[in-house]
Protein backbone atom coordinates (compact mmCIF):
# COMPACT_ATOMS: atom_id res chain seq x y z
CA UNK A 1 0.00 0.00 0.00
CA UNK A 2 1.04 3.30 -1.06
CA UNK A 3 1.32 6.13 1.85
CA UNK A 4 0.73 9.98 0.83
CA UNK A 5 0.19 12.66 2.94
CA UNK A 6 -2.36 15.01 2.79
CA UNK A 7 -1.00 18.31 3.71
CA UNK A 8 0.66 21.90 2.20
CA UNK A 9 2.52 22.18 5.06
CA UNK A 10 6.22 21.86 4.63
CA UNK A 11 7.55 21.11 7.71
CA UNK A 12 5.02 18.17 7.88
CA UNK A 13 6.27 17.06 4.40
CA UNK A 14 9.52 16.93 4.99
CA UNK A 15 9.20 15.09 8.77
CA UNK A 16 7.16 12.61 7.00
CA UNK A 17 9.69 12.36 4.45
CA UNK A 18 12.14 11.67 6.60
CA UNK A 19 10.55 7.95 8.48
CA UNK A 20 11.11 6.64 4.71
CA UNK A 21 8.20 5.41 4.18
CA UNK A 22 6.37 8.63 2.31
CA UNK A 23 5.08 7.53 -1.65
CA UNK A 24 3.17 11.15 -2.32
CA UNK A 25 1.43 13.91 -1.44
CA UNK A 26 -1.93 15.05 -1.87
CA UNK A 27 -2.86 19.30 -1.30
CA UNK A 28 -6.23 20.61 -1.97
CA UNK A 29 -6.61 24.27 -2.07
CA UNK A 30 -8.37 24.54 1.54
CA UNK A 31 -4.64 23.02 2.32
CA UNK A 32 -2.69 25.11 0.33
CA UNK A 33 -4.95 28.34 1.48
CA UNK A 34 -3.92 27.75 4.98
CA UNK A 35 -0.57 27.93 4.22
CA UNK A 36 -0.39 31.35 2.81
CA UNK A 37 1.93 30.76 -0.02
CA UNK A 38 1.98 31.09 -3.80
CA UNK A 39 1.20 27.91 -4.95
CA UNK A 40 3.43 27.70 -7.28
CA UNK A 41 6.28 28.16 -5.44
CA UNK A 42 5.08 25.49 -2.54
CA UNK A 43 4.87 22.56 -5.42
CA UNK A 44 8.14 23.78 -6.53
CA UNK A 45 9.55 23.15 -3.16
CA UNK A 46 7.35 19.96 -2.59
CA UNK A 47 8.36 18.14 -5.58
CA UNK A 48 12.18 19.07 -4.66
CA UNK A 49 11.05 16.56 -0.84
CA UNK A 50 9.39 13.66 -2.16
CA UNK A 51 10.07 11.91 -5.60
CA UNK A 52 6.64 10.52 -5.55
CA UNK A 53 3.04 11.68 -7.19
CA UNK A 54 2.30 14.80 -6.18
CA UNK A 55 -1.70 16.17 -5.95
CA UNK A 56 -2.07 19.77 -7.18
CA UNK A 57 -5.73 20.89 -7.70
CA UNK A 58 -7.24 23.27 -10.17
CA UNK A 59 -9.94 25.79 -9.37
CA UNK A 60 -11.32 26.03 -12.84
CA UNK A 61 -14.90 24.21 -13.11
CA UNK A 62 -15.32 24.54 -16.81
CA UNK A 63 -13.56 22.52 -19.66
CA UNK A 64 -11.43 24.87 -21.33
CA UNK A 65 -10.19 26.18 -17.51
CA UNK A 66 -9.74 23.04 -16.49
CA UNK A 67 -7.32 22.35 -19.39
CA UNK A 68 -5.31 25.31 -18.96
CA UNK A 69 -4.62 25.35 -15.35
CA UNK A 70 -3.53 21.34 -15.72
CA UNK A 71 -1.51 22.10 -18.61
CA UNK A 72 0.11 24.78 -16.57
CA UNK A 73 0.53 22.34 -13.47
CA UNK A 74 2.00 19.39 -15.57
CA UNK A 75 4.53 21.43 -16.61
CA UNK A 76 5.89 22.53 -13.14
CA UNK A 77 7.42 18.36 -12.73
CA UNK A 78 6.59 15.02 -14.14
CA UNK A 79 5.66 14.45 -10.91
CA UNK A 80 2.49 16.64 -10.80
CA UNK A 81 -0.56 14.89 -10.61
CA UNK A 82 -3.14 17.24 -11.62
CA UNK A 83 -6.49 16.51 -9.01
CA UNK A 84 -10.17 16.84 -10.76
CA UNK A 85 -13.27 17.54 -9.31
CA UNK A 86 -15.72 14.99 -10.06
CA UNK A 87 -18.30 17.23 -12.15
CA UNK A 88 -19.46 16.67 -15.86
CA UNK A 89 -16.65 19.53 -17.48
CA UNK A 90 -14.04 17.33 -15.10
CA UNK A 91 -14.11 14.59 -16.60
CA UNK A 92 -14.27 15.62 -20.22
CA UNK A 93 -11.12 17.11 -19.08
CA UNK A 94 -9.66 13.91 -17.31
CA UNK A 95 -10.62 12.15 -20.63
CA UNK A 96 -8.41 14.60 -22.58
CA UNK A 97 -5.62 14.72 -20.17
CA UNK A 98 -5.71 11.02 -20.39
CA UNK A 99 -5.10 11.44 -24.08
CA UNK A 100 -2.33 13.91 -23.50
CA UNK A 101 -0.99 11.61 -21.03
CA UNK A 102 -1.30 13.87 -18.14
CA UNK A 103 -1.77 12.17 -15.06
CA UNK A 104 -4.94 13.01 -12.93
CA UNK A 105 -6.62 12.20 -9.62
CA UNK A 106 -10.12 12.94 -9.84
CA UNK A 107 -11.27 14.13 -6.07
CA UNK A 108 -14.59 14.53 -4.61
CA UNK A 109 -16.33 10.82 -5.17
CA UNK A 110 -18.75 10.04 -2.98
CA UNK A 111 -20.66 7.25 -4.95
CA UNK A 112 -19.50 4.15 -6.90
CA UNK A 113 -21.28 5.43 -10.17
CA UNK A 114 -18.89 8.41 -9.68
CA UNK A 115 -15.70 6.25 -9.12
CA UNK A 116 -16.77 4.24 -12.39
CA UNK A 117 -16.90 7.42 -14.34
CA UNK A 118 -13.49 8.99 -13.42
CA UNK A 119 -11.89 5.30 -14.48
CA UNK A 120 -14.19 5.07 -17.73
CA UNK A 121 -12.40 9.18 -17.99
CA UNK A 122 -9.23 7.24 -17.61
CA UNK A 123 -8.29 9.09 -14.51
CA UNK A 124 -5.02 7.52 -12.87
CA UNK A 125 -6.26 7.94 -9.22
CA UNK A 126 -10.10 8.49 -7.38
CA UNK A 127 -9.94 10.02 -4.57
CA UNK A 128 -13.15 8.62 -2.33
CA UNK A 129 -13.31 10.76 0.84
CA UNK A 130 -14.57 8.35 3.64
CA UNK A 131 -14.32 10.69 6.28
CA UNK A 132 -16.53 13.26 5.44
CA UNK A 133 -19.32 10.25 4.45
CA UNK A 134 -19.02 9.04 8.16
CA UNK A 135 -19.35 12.55 9.22
CA UNK A 136 -22.84 12.26 7.41
CA UNK A 137 -23.30 8.64 8.78
CA UNK A 138 -22.70 6.72 5.69
CA UNK A 139 -20.21 4.08 5.90
CA UNK A 140 -17.58 5.60 3.86
CA UNK A 141 -15.48 1.93 3.91
CA UNK A 142 -19.11 0.73 2.50
CA UNK A 143 -17.30 2.85 -0.64
CA UNK A 144 -14.02 1.58 -0.88
CA UNK A 145 -14.94 -1.60 -1.04
CA UNK A 146 -17.80 -0.94 -3.17
CA UNK A 147 -15.45 0.34 -5.67
CA UNK A 148 -12.39 -2.03 -5.41
CA UNK A 149 -14.64 -4.14 -6.54
CA UNK A 150 -16.15 -2.48 -9.52
CA UNK A 151 -12.12 -1.43 -10.82
CA UNK A 152 -10.96 -5.24 -10.22
CA UNK A 153 -14.25 -6.78 -12.45
CA UNK A 154 -13.15 -4.78 -15.30
CA UNK A 155 -9.98 -4.43 -14.61
CA UNK A 156 -9.82 -0.75 -14.65
CA UNK A 157 -5.84 1.17 -13.80
CA UNK A 158 -7.12 3.58 -12.29
CA UNK A 159 -5.80 3.32 -8.73
CA UNK A 160 -8.31 3.70 -5.08
CA UNK A 161 -6.74 6.57 -3.45
CA UNK A 162 -8.53 6.65 0.05
CA UNK A 163 -9.17 10.19 1.39
CA UNK A 164 -10.07 11.97 3.90
CA UNK A 165 -8.47 9.83 6.27
CA UNK A 166 -9.41 10.93 10.34
CA UNK A 167 -7.52 8.32 12.35
CA UNK A 168 -5.72 5.06 12.07
CA UNK A 169 -8.33 2.61 11.63
CA UNK A 170 -9.34 4.44 8.42
CA UNK A 171 -5.88 2.83 6.96
CA UNK A 172 -6.65 -0.38 8.50
CA UNK A 173 -9.66 -0.87 6.93
CA UNK A 174 -8.88 -0.16 3.31
CA UNK A 175 -6.04 -1.94 3.49
CA UNK A 176 -8.14 -4.46 4.05
CA UNK A 177 -9.94 -3.76 1.62
CA UNK A 178 -6.89 -3.80 -0.77
CA UNK A 179 -7.31 -0.10 -1.85
CA UNK A 180 -4.09 1.41 -3.54
CA UNK A 181 -2.89 4.12 -1.88
CA UNK A 182 -4.51 5.58 1.65
CA UNK A 183 -3.60 9.76 1.74
CA UNK A 184 -3.28 10.74 5.23
CA UNK A 185 -3.08 13.99 7.48
CA UNK A 186 0.08 13.90 9.51
CA UNK A 187 -1.12 13.74 13.05
CA UNK A 188 -2.69 10.62 11.57
CA UNK A 189 0.64 9.19 10.05
CA UNK A 190 2.19 10.16 13.89
CA UNK A 191 -0.57 8.18 15.58
CA UNK A 192 0.10 4.86 13.42
CA UNK A 193 3.55 4.42 15.43
CA UNK A 194 2.28 4.80 18.39
CA UNK A 195 0.82 1.88 21.25
CA UNK A 196 1.31 2.49 24.96
CA UNK A 197 2.47 -1.14 25.26
CA UNK A 198 5.28 -0.58 23.18
CA UNK A 199 6.32 2.64 25.22
CA UNK A 200 5.89 0.55 28.43
CA UNK A 201 7.27 -2.61 26.98
CA UNK A 202 10.36 -0.31 25.84
CA UNK A 203 10.78 1.38 28.79
CA UNK A 204 10.79 -2.29 31.12
CA UNK A 205 13.62 -3.50 28.64
CA UNK A 206 15.88 -0.38 29.00
CA UNK A 207 15.77 -0.80 32.76
CA UNK A 208 16.12 -4.30 33.33
CA UNK A 209 19.44 -4.05 30.87
CA UNK A 210 20.68 -0.98 33.49
CA UNK A 211 19.85 -3.00 36.54
CA UNK A 212 21.55 -5.86 34.75
CA UNK A 213 24.63 -3.48 35.20
CA UNK A 214 25.49 -5.20 31.26
CA UNK A 215 28.91 -3.91 29.50
O1 LIG B 1 -7.54 16.16 0.30
C1 LIG B 1 -8.84 15.71 0.31
C2 LIG B 1 -9.33 15.11 1.61
O2 LIG B 1 -8.38 14.23 2.13
C3 LIG B 1 -9.88 16.08 2.60
O3 LIG B 1 -10.06 15.56 3.87
O4 LIG B 1 -10.53 15.84 6.29
O5 LIG B 1 -11.01 17.74 4.73
O6 LIG B 1 -12.42 15.70 4.71
P1 LIG B 1 -11.06 16.25 4.95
Amino acid sequence: MKFFIDTANIDQIKEAASYGLLDGVTTNPSLVAKEGKNFRELLEEIVKIVDGPISAEVVATDYKGILKEANELAKIHDNIVVKVPLIKEGLKAVKTLAEEEIKTNVTLCFTPSQALLAAKAGAAYISPFVGRLDDISHDGMDLIAQIVQIYKNYNYKTQVLVASIRHPLHLVEAAMIGADVCTMPFDVIEKLFKHPLTDIGLEKFLSDWKKANQK
